[in-house]
Formats: structure tokens, sequence, C-alpha cells
């Protein structure tokens, strides 16, 4: 069994399939200009399906597909039937931000895609606007019924909840994710990259957005879906569906996080705070063996030792306080949130 320095076995993939983007969400991207990866050092589809392989090979059962906006890469159905035929995933899953799910849920769950996850933080179409810059909310609502007519094992809804921006509607987004069958996750705003210029005070702990819920929900005992998913999740004690938090802030989840990710130009990052990653691409052009590419894979994690989110919860509780501008880290739309 592979393991890392902290006894963490490599179990989970998310594969950024493109930088691009048709949002500039303020906590993710607001830079009005920003350096995009040139398009020929884009892993194609098969590159892609390699480096599955043989992370597959390495204990891999469950792989993401993130972005940017991973429906903006064409035919993206076509990589997921080739993920879906490697075998050996007990998952395999998008995070999207719903603006073209409409017209891509038929062909990527005929593909073999298994669960959905869709971005959305405001049941405001203003709000909505001002949140992405320009989206526009009845897209991502009609691509969310248009997944759940084609029958996914499972539709999350992720909220990332910003202080003063949408934090008075957490009950409307539960009572909606209720109503459609929708699982729901609240996401505390997390100073990924560095963009986003994020500050403490305007991240709502989880323990502030579970008070709220509780106060109209009664809610089960929380647990953990399996031991390494990020998320706590609850169910409503009517049966109605559950509720997730991903606390990375306020409870940090690093000794369980069995997590590599994959940026669209071929780089295996070991954490979601990384300020660089491991080049896979430069062997993998140069024809380099699946043995060879799976041993640089394995003497990667085999040295991690990252616990970002661990450290950054120590230092906010120390007399010097945690400085996020004084650690660089790769920007989220790069990285594959
Ligand atoms: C980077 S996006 C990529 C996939 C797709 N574009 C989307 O929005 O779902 C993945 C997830 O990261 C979340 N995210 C982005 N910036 C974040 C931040 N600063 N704190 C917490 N979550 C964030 C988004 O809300 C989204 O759910
Ligand atoms: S990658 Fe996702 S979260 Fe980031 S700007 Fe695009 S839609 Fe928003």
């Amino acid at each position: 069994m592979l393991n890392d320095t902290h006894n963490r076995p490599l179990r989970d993939l998310r594969i950024s399939v493109t930088d691009r983007c048709n949002l500039r969400c303020n906590y993710c991207m607001p830079l009005p200009k920003y350096e995009w990866i040139e398009r020929r050092e884009i892993l194609s589809y098969e590159e892609i399906t390699r480096m599955a392989r043989l992370f597959i090979g390495l204990g891999v059962n469950e792989i993401r597909l993130t972005g940017g906006e991973p429906l903006l890469r064409k035919d993206l159905e076509r990589l997921v039937a080739q993920l879906s035929g490697l075998g050996g995933l007990k998952e395999l899953c998008l995070t999207t931000n719903g603006l073209l799910l409409a017209q891509n849920a038929a062909l990527l769950r005929a593909a073999g895609l298994t669960r959905i996850n869709v971005s959305l933080d405001t049941l405001k179409p203003d709000k909505f606007l001002r949140i992405t810059r320009w989206g526009e909310l009845s897209k991502v609502l009609d691509g969310l019924s248009a997944a759940r007519h084609q029958g996914f094992s499972q539709i999350k809804i992720n909220s990332v909840v910003e202080r003063g921006v949408n934090d008075d509607e957490i009950l409307d987004l539960i009572e909606f994710s209720r109503q459609n069958g929708f699982a729901i996750r609240f996401i505390e705003y997390m100073d990924v990259g560095n963009a986003n210029q994020w500050q403490s005070d305007k991240m709502v702990p989880k323990k502030e957005i579970l008070d709220i819920i509780r106060a109209r929900y009664p809610l089960g005992e929380p647990a953990r879906a399996d031991g390494s998913t990020p998320s706590v999740d609850f169910r409503f004690a009517d049966g109605g569906g559950d509720v997730g938090f991903i606390a990375s802030v306020t409870e940090p989840f690093c000794s369980g996080c069995t997590r590599a990710r994959l940026t669209a130009d071929g780089k295996l990052v070991r954490c979601l705070f990384s300020s660089e990653g491991h080049d896979l691409k430069a062997p993998l052009r140069s024809g380099a063996s699946d043995e060879a590419i799976t041993e640089i894979i394995a003497g990667v994690w085999r040295f991690r030792s990252d616990r970002y989110s661990d450290e950054r919860l120590e230092a906010m509780n120390s007399a010097q306080g945690y400085r996020p501008a004084q650690h660089k880290k790769i920007e989220m739309i790069r990285l594959g949130g």
C-alpha cells in the first residue's frame, strides 16, 4: 500500500481538465487579468486517461473532474467514457457551475458519470450576477433539473458561504435542495489561491451555519460518509435528505486527506493550498514508460507531508495570527477545486 509520511493512502484524484471558466466568482477568480495555461500545454483526453490508469494502479478509486469549468472542455463525455471504461473506480464525479449542464447531462450520464456537484450560492438572480460577475442563474437551475431527470446516483449542491453576501440564504438553499431531492453541502470560505484576498471575518464558521439550520430543522448525529471525504454530513430528522459541511478552516481534516490533484497542464499537486506542483507532462510527452511515471507519482506521494489547514488553524489560534498573503498558493481556477 502506498502511504504518505502521515500514513495517508492515495485514494482520490481530482483532475482539472481546463483552467478556463465562463464565470469569475469573487471568492475564486476575481482578477480581470490572469495568465491562462497555453492550449498546447493542456493534456489531451488520451493523456488524462493514461494518467488516470496509472493513479488507479496506485490505489485511486474515485475520480472527480473539475476545473476551471470542466464543461467548457469540448465533448467532455468522451473523456468520461474513457475513464469509466478503465474500471476500478467506485465513483466518477463532476464538479460544475452548472451553466452548461442542461445540454450535457444526458451525454454525461450515458458515458458513465455517477455523481454531479453543482455550485450554487444564491437563489437570487441579481446576487448570482454580483457573485459570478456575468452568470445567469436560470441556466444553472435548468442544468440541475436536467441532471435530476437523468437519474444520477447523487446530485449535490455546493454553497460557499460568505459573510454579508449569502449567509442570509442558508435556509432558502436548504429548502430548495430538500424540495428537489438534492443533497446540499455548505463550504467554509477558504483562503485558496491569493487572488480572492481572503479575510477570516468573511468566513462563516460551520458552527454558526449549523446553529442557524438546527434552529429550523432537527438533525441526526454527524457522520463522515467515508473515512476520506472532507464533508461531515447530517441527516434531517424528518428523513428529508441530508446536509453536509466542508469546514476546512475551523475543523481541518488533513489527517484523513487521501486526495491528489492533477492540473490541466499535468502537474501533480499534493494539497489544495500548495504553492507548486510536480510536472508529469514532461515525462508523459517524452516517452516515459508506465512504470517510470508510476514511480514518479509514488515518489511524490511517499514524501507528502502537507497539513496546511491544520497549520492554518494553529496559526489562527496563535498570538501572531495567520497572514494569508504570506503564503503563495496556486489559484483555485488552475488547481481544480
Ligand atoms: C474551483 S470550482 C471548479 C468547478 C466549477 N467551476 C464549479 O464552480 O463548480 C470548484 C469548487 O470550489 C469552490 N470554491 C472556489 N473558491 C472557493 C473558496 N475561496 N472557498 C471555498 N470554496 C471555493 C467553488 O464554489 C466550487 O464548488
Ligand atoms: S472555477 Fe468555479 S468557482 Fe471558480 S470562477 Fe469558475 S465557476 Fe466560479
